[in-house]
């Protein structure tokens, strides 16, 4: 049959060329998300406060961009297309649970799209409790002084635990991608690289949206996160 498009007798696909299943705004996001936090915890141990105020103020851009882009965006960036109910989870998990190898999925599967609203709520909450937390000496976020001490208090208490969940999700995250690969020889890491993958017989590639709309939902990121930081 060769390398390509061939059939299996039935007229279904049943090796075809990769397909894009991640648009680039969703791949520079999830890249840019990942040296983001590592720069925001590097400056926060090495006191490099307005550094970090800084990533921090990024991190919040795009974390505003992905919610307006799983609205708007491509198929499989869509929080409709990926988030399902229990039962759809668990029919991954026993699919996971059956030995042999797995298909990619167009897009995440149920059970990767609850890892994915974990953290992107924990990595929301983090950067938005950074905007009311001071250290009480020299550094201050921008809305620190709208709340009472006490409240001021909790939430930098919170940036500082939820900071611990955080770091615990993305171990089980990296942990669920190793397993992928061990148990399913599935390469998910690939395809968030280079936005390419090999669907399964039959399915039909998803859809993408122009570039251009995702240049209007950062530009409308970036005003917005701008505007809060320097009118607070
Ligand atoms: C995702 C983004 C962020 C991450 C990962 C992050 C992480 C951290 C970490 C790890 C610490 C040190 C905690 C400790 O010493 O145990 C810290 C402290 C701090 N962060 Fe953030 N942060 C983020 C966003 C922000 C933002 C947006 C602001 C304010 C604009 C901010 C303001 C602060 C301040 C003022 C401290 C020092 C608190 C103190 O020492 O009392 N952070 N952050
Ligand atoms: C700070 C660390 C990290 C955070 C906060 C994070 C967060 C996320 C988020 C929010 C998504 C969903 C993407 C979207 O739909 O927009 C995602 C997906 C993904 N991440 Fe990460 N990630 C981190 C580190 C990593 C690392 C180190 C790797 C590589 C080993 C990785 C590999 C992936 C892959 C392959 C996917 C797609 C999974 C799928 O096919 O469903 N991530 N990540």
């Amino acid at each position: 049959m060769g390398i390509g498009t061939g059939h299996d007798g039935t007229g279904l696909r049943v090796k075809g060329p990769p397909v894009r299943v991640w648009d680039l705004p969703v791949r520079l996001f999830h890249w840019l998300l990942v040296l983001l936090i590592a720069a925001a915890w590097w400056t926060a141990e090495n006191d490099a406060m307005d550094w970090h105020m800084r990533c921090g103020y990024a991190v919040l851009t795009l974390v505003l961009f992905r919610l307006i882009w799983g609205v708007v965006g491509s198929e499989t960036a869509r929080f409709t297309q990926f988030v399902r109910g229990p039962a759809a989870i668990l029919h991954h998990v026993r699919e996971l649970a059956r030995p042999g190898r797995m298909g990619m999925h167009k897009g995440h599967n149920a059970l990767g799209a609850v890892a994915v609203l974990a953290l992107l709520t924990a990595v929301a909450i983090q950067a938005v409790t950074g905007l009311f937390t001071s250290d009480g000496i020299m550094t201050e976020g921008p809305l620190a002084a709208s709340v009472s001490s006490g409240t001021g208090r909790l939430l930098r208490s919170i940036h500082f635990t939820n900071f611990n969940i955080l770091l615990g999700l993305v171990g089980l995250h990296v942990a669920a991608i190793l397993v992928y690969a061990a148990l399913k020889r599935l390469d998910l890491v690939r395809p968030m690289v280079t936005g390419r993958a090999t669907l399964p017989p039959g399915e039909v590639p998803p859809r993408m949206v122009s570039l251009w709309r995702a240049i209007v939902v950062a530009g409308i990121s970036i005003a917005s996160i701008w505007a809060l930081v320097s009118f607070a």
